[in-house]
């Protein structure tokens, strides 16, 4: 989490940085701040709050070089004093950290018995006073040694009083340098880059840089490396808001393409067919939304294919062992989910064959991973995860129909046209039921269970209604003892084999005075007897239907957050990408 972003060149730095955190602030928004250097010295601006709160031009000293960070707190509240950057006892260094250091407490502790003052409760500072401590008049001997003493992830940026340069590394979080016409810019991801140059490097596990607006050295366990960069095709139209209230809504519509962009990528994919024909079993490994993508391919491949496929949350991962002969997925929009990588690196080390589907390029997962597929979803800026969820969908279904003994690519050529249908459907009623509501329950049996969890954890992330999904047939386990008239039950009911059991479900749920929202095929007269509303969504096929389902659940969620007033595109406490475990 938390995002950094550094500037060497010719432009004024505070406005280069200040654009630069807005971009990144989805990676976490608590706090802010910048240091720039300015006539041979730093200065320093930070507060809590969000980057948006930030007046450009008279806080801070002009000058083209600096360092900014927008913060996910980890050690220490969000406050002014725990934002970055984090300077040393004598101001001449300033840093800006993403990651967790892990034995920072031993560091801080030798540090302090050298004399060294300590102001805030971060992990992050140990940094700057090793600086301090380490500094003989040479950037990179001083990285070099800085590195060498710290234990856990970083991607770190540095600047110094005494010098024109950044000095950058990396361990286990993305750091990204883009290389222009005379200036750099250094950042968590592509996004801050893109406005100034095409041309970027991603740096490596273990690599320190000294980079300055026309010079750039990297160096890897102490020998100088070349890393040529790389050119990257991005359209940074996609990344604006063009209309929309929120990035989630604007995302939304653009699922319809998510998918069939998807799809085209994958149409002649050898190596995926390779992959699937060739596995004993599958155990797809991922988190939160991504991790409810992975159970709808499981329960898909039971339908369609002869392959055993298992799911895992990534962060219980470490605590099973896997099987060489398992090909082990890994689903990660961001491709730096920490508890995602993790899980990677351990399917590694039991010898499984590894394939990573991400929707970012360069990202973690991609350089470890045996097998790397893209999704196509394009940048997603909401932090809700809704058309990436959906080019998932597109690529697992895929993966599907390529696998041994299936036969459902028809069912493929459904689902752009099922998603565009439930876009223009109209949510007021439930939308009100769902808001007055403080407990709610998503349920759905088969492929639509995970539909159900991934309803209900949407709902909860943006509108902070407490919303739980449940397997239809669970509910009379337990949680049937929280319905009355005031828990409204979203219920996914499309025709099918699942059906029956469903509307048996229904009933249980009428009895008890609970009103109920039913995701249902519009001819379907047995659930609109039974249900206070009916959002219908016209039944296709299970692979369209699946998808439509979702889309709905999604657009309901954010109708109920915008009638609640929540702040949509970044709701409290969470961040974008995830890379604490
Ligand atoms: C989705 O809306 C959530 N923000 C979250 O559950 C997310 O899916 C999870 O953190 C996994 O992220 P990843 O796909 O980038 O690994």
């Amino acid at each position: 989490m938390c995002g950094i972003v550094g500037y060497a060149g010719w432009r004024d730095a505070e406005s280069v940085l200040v654009e630069g955190l807005r971009a990144l602030e989805y990676r976490g928004y608590d706090s802010y701040g910048l240091a720039i250097l300015s006539d041979g010295a730093v200065s320093v601006v930070k507060d809590a709050g969000r980057i948006s709160d930030y007046r450009t031009g008279g806080t801070i000293y002009s000058g083209t070089v600096g360092i900014g960070h927008t913060r996910w707190a980890t050690h220490g509240v969000p406050s002014a004093i725990n934002a970055h950057p984090h300077t040393d006892c004598t101001g001449n260094f300033a840093i800006v950290h993403n990651g967790i250091i892990e034995n920072y407490s031993a560091l801080r502790s030798e540090l302090a018995a050298a004399g060294h003052v300590f102001a805030s409760e971060t992990d992050s500072e140990v940094i700057a006073h090793l600086f301090e401590a380490c500094y003989d008049g040479d950037m990179m001997a001083a990285l070099r040694q800085v590195t060498g003493r710290l234990e856990g992830s970083y991607a770190v940026l540095v600047i110094a009083a005494q010098e024109g340069v950044i000095a950058a590394a990396r361990n286990r979080s993305p750091l990204v340098i883009g290389v222009g016409d005379g200036e750099v810019v250094c950042a968590s991801d592509l996004v801050p880059v893109i406005p100034y140059t095409r041309e970027v490097i991603f740096l490596e596990d273990g690599d320190c840089a000294v980079v300055s607006k026309d010079a750039l050295w990297i160096e890897n366990g102490g020998d100088v490396v070349t890393r040529a960069p790389e050119f990257i095709a991005y359209d940074p139209e996609s990344a604006k808001k063009t209309g929309f209230a929120h990035y989630m809504i604007k995302e939304i519509f653009e699922e319809p393409e998510a998918f069939s962009r998807t799809l085209n990528a994958m149409q002649d994919t050898e190596e995926m067919q390779r992959v699937m024909e060739g596995a004993a079993r599958v155990t797809v490994v991922a988190s939160g939304t991504s991790y409810h993508a992975g159970m709808i391919f499981r329960y898909l491949m039971e339908e369609f294919s002869t392959i055993p496929v298992r799911t895992e949350i990534a962060s219980e991962f470490r605590y099973v062992r896997p099987s060489p002969d398992e090909v082990v997925l890994v689903i990660s929009q961001s491709g730096e989910t920490a508890d995602a990588l993790a899980a990677l690196r351990r399917a590694k080390f039991h010898r499984c064959r590894t394939v990573a589907l991400t929707n970012t390029l360069g990202s973690s997962i991609t350089r470890e991973a045996d097998h790397v597929f893209y999704t196509m979803a394009g940048p997603e800026i909401s932090v809700a995860a809704t058309k990436s969820f959906i080019a998932q969908l597109a690529a697992l279904m895929k993966m599907v129909s390529l696998s041994r003994g299936a036969s459902c690519s028809l069912l493929l050529a459904d689902v752009k046209q099922a998603i565009e249908a439930v876009l223009q459907l109209e949510m007021i009623r439930a939308t009100d039921l769902c808001a007055g509501a403080s407990t709610l329950i998503a349920i759905g049996r088969g492929v639509f269970y995970p539909v159900a969890l991934e309803g209900a954890l949407k709902m909860k992330e943006i509108s902070y209604i407490h919303a739980e999904g449940y397997a239809g047939g669970e509910l009379k386990h337990g949680p049937i003892a929280l319905l009355s008239g005031e828990t409204p039950v979203i219920a996914f009911v499309p025709p099918g084999e699942t059906r029956t059991l469903m509307i048996g479900n229904l009933k249980e749920i009428a009895s008890r005075q609970a009103p109920i929202i039913a995701f249902a095929d519009p001819d379907d007269v047995d659930v609109a007897d039974i249900a206070e509303v009916v959002i219908p969504v016209r039944h296709r096929n299970v692979f369209a239907d699946v998808a439509a389902y979702t889309v709905a659940a999604q657009m309901l969620s954010y109708e109920v957050a915008k009638k609640l007033g929540r702040d949509i595109d970044k709701p409290r406490n969470l961040a974008k990408s995830v890379t604490v475990e």
